[in-house]
């Protein structure tokens, strides 16, 4: 086919060209050079001189039409709290107000209350959760609707997603959700049942329920404790009734990994969280993280760009493969990079499957891009004490803002939560904002986070939380961080993977 020319192709502006998309058409040429300067990407550019803001601080989504219960459904050990916590850790990442809504949790607190006041003390083993026992099957009752009716009035306080962690193991109890939330106008509920035939993975979540600091077993043995346990648990087999109600809204997963059902899940919210249930598995596994090497920009102090590394970024990549080896022995690992050559040459000796993700870029700081941080201050000073302000909030004239980069980052979190062991060679800010991920941190402090150069983060998923560990490796580098000012204190996060047995209801 003739390449259109210059002439022809300008001449097509004026009538319709014929609808031609293949590669090399008139009509993609024609984009092609409409648009050559805003895909010049991040390339410094001199800002224009006259102007004084360049950049907005911009407001978070208005998310206040989103009012959804999510209703627990399980057997004790299933992994209910399990994924209570990371649906909640994934969508406040996401700047959704979220809040788990634990019944075992007021259960104890209302037990201490109890015992404090009237110096009475419930007893909570086996036998009140049989459902034999009238009266404590009365109470259970009520605390799960107390504990809902808590839940509905934070939704209608400005809430997003509700999680009610309860068994919710019959059919009349999720009859009685379904018809409490249908009174509420703008409320939808979603019933999330754990399923879970892995004797392996049930037998875990025994240990780890008695291992760990439970006040239900507070006074006995491990072994008296498991034995409560495990009764406690065919207290509920003898009632359970998986979910068979046709008209309800419902996602279960089968051996978290495994297999996952959907049912009638509408509404772009629902369908975010059935994707992201989807995705996650448990097997164990770790996500490295480090920065690439140092590169020349960072040695001059310049941000963004496409540097090369500097020569001792370069010794960084070159020691980097006896670290890692050394960490994971023969274990499969994937190794993902930006576009961005620094990271690319970060990763040159590692003997790993490698990935590029375009997702994975530096923030883009637009028409700062390629300036000092003293420049940025004397050209913008303006600008520059607004990032300082609200810096998540900031986006950068043509560039972004650390919440553009939470959302474009999105889907490299969904496959992480798909994949095994993954090595991110990244950014500063990119890496801030995965680790506030992973650590639920938030958003104010995750602008603020270090993440070193020549440093090797490992995180370590646990069942609440994250372990983390860092290598730094003996290679000097410059100190990219940039602290609030006015703010000694910088934000850091302490792992915490101890499960919460009073939640705030304290
Ligand atoms: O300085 C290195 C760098 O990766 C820059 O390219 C980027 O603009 C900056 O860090 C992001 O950090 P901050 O948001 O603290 O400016």
């Amino acid at each position: 086919m003739e390449t259109p020319s210059e002439s022809a192709v300008s001449s097509r502006v004026s009538s319709p060209p014929p609808a031609t998309f293949g590669a090399g058409g008139p009509m993609l040429k024609q984009f092609d050079r409409s648009t050559a300067s805003s895909r010049k990407g991040s390339q410094s550019s001199t800002p224009p001189i006259t102007v004084v803001g360049i950049g907005n601080k911009v407001a978070k989504p208005d998310y206040s039409e989103a009012k959804i219960v999510l209703a627990m459904v399980g057997l004790p050990a299933r992994g209910k709290s399990y994924l209570s916590n990371k649906l909640m850790r994934y969508l406040k990442w996401l700047e959704y107000d979220v809040k788990v809504f634990n019944v075992g949790q007021l259960r104890r607190t209302r037990a201490r209350q109890q015992a404090q006041q009237a110096g009475i003390r419930e007893n909570h083993t086996a036998e009140f959760f049989s459902h034999n026992n009238e009266e404590a099957t009365r109470r259970r009752d009520q605390l799960a609707e107390d504990s809902l009716e808590m839940l509905i009035q934070w939704l209608k306080d400005g809430g997003n997603v509700g999680i009610h962690d309860a068994t919710n193991s019959t059919r009349s109890r999720r009859a009685k959700i379904e018809a409490r939330v249908a009174k509420e106008k703008g409320m939808s509920v979603i019933f999330l049942e754990s399923v879970c035939n892995d004797p392996a993975i049930i037998a875990a979540n025994v240990a780890l329920k008695v291992s760990s600091g439970d006040p239900d077993y507070k006074d006995m043995s491990r072994e008296d404790a498991k034995r409560d346990f495990l009764r406690r648990i065919s207290e509920y087999e003898a009632v359970y009734e998986t979910i068979t109600e046709p008209h309800l809204s419902y996602l279960r997963i089968t051996d978290v990994g495994n297999q996952v059902t959907v049912s009638h899940i509408n509404g772009y919210l629902q369908s975010r969280i059935a994707f992201y249930l989807m995705n996650l598995h448990l097997k164990p596994r770790s996500i490295f993280f480090s920065r690439h090497g140092e590169s020349q920009y960072n040695v001059e102090g310049k941000i963004g760009g496409d540097a090369p590394l500097s020569p001792r970024g370069m010794q960084y990549a070159k020691g980097l493969p006896a670290l890692i080896t050394d960490n994971i022995g023969d274990a499969p690992l994937t190794v993902w990079t930006s576009t961005l050559q620094r990271t690319i040459q970060t990763a040159q000796y590692l003997p790993y499957n490698k990935l590029t993700w375009k997702s994975l870029d530096e923030l883009d700081a637009g028409v700062c891009d390629g300036m000092t941080y003293e420049e940025i201050e004397q050209a913008y000073p303006e600008d520059f004490a607004h990032r300082d302000e609200d810096k998540f909030n900031y986006r950068y004239r043509g560039g972004e803002s650390y919440r553009d980069v939470v959302v474009r980052l999105e889907p490299v979190i969904m496959e992480l939560e798909r994949q095994e062991n993954i090595l991110i060679i990244g950014h500063q800010a990119i890496l801030r904002c995965l680790y506030a991920y992973f650590h639920n941190l938030p958003q104010a402090d995750l602008p603020y986070i270090k993440i070193p150069l020549h440093t090797v983060i490992k995180l370590t998923p646990k069942a609440y939380g994250c372990d983390e560990e860092r290598y730094a490796l003996p290679i000097g580098a410059v100190d990219t961080h940039r602290p609030k000012p006015g703010t000694p204190q910088q934000p850091h996060a302490t792992p915490n993977t101890a499960r919460e047995y009073y939640g705030n209801d304290k």
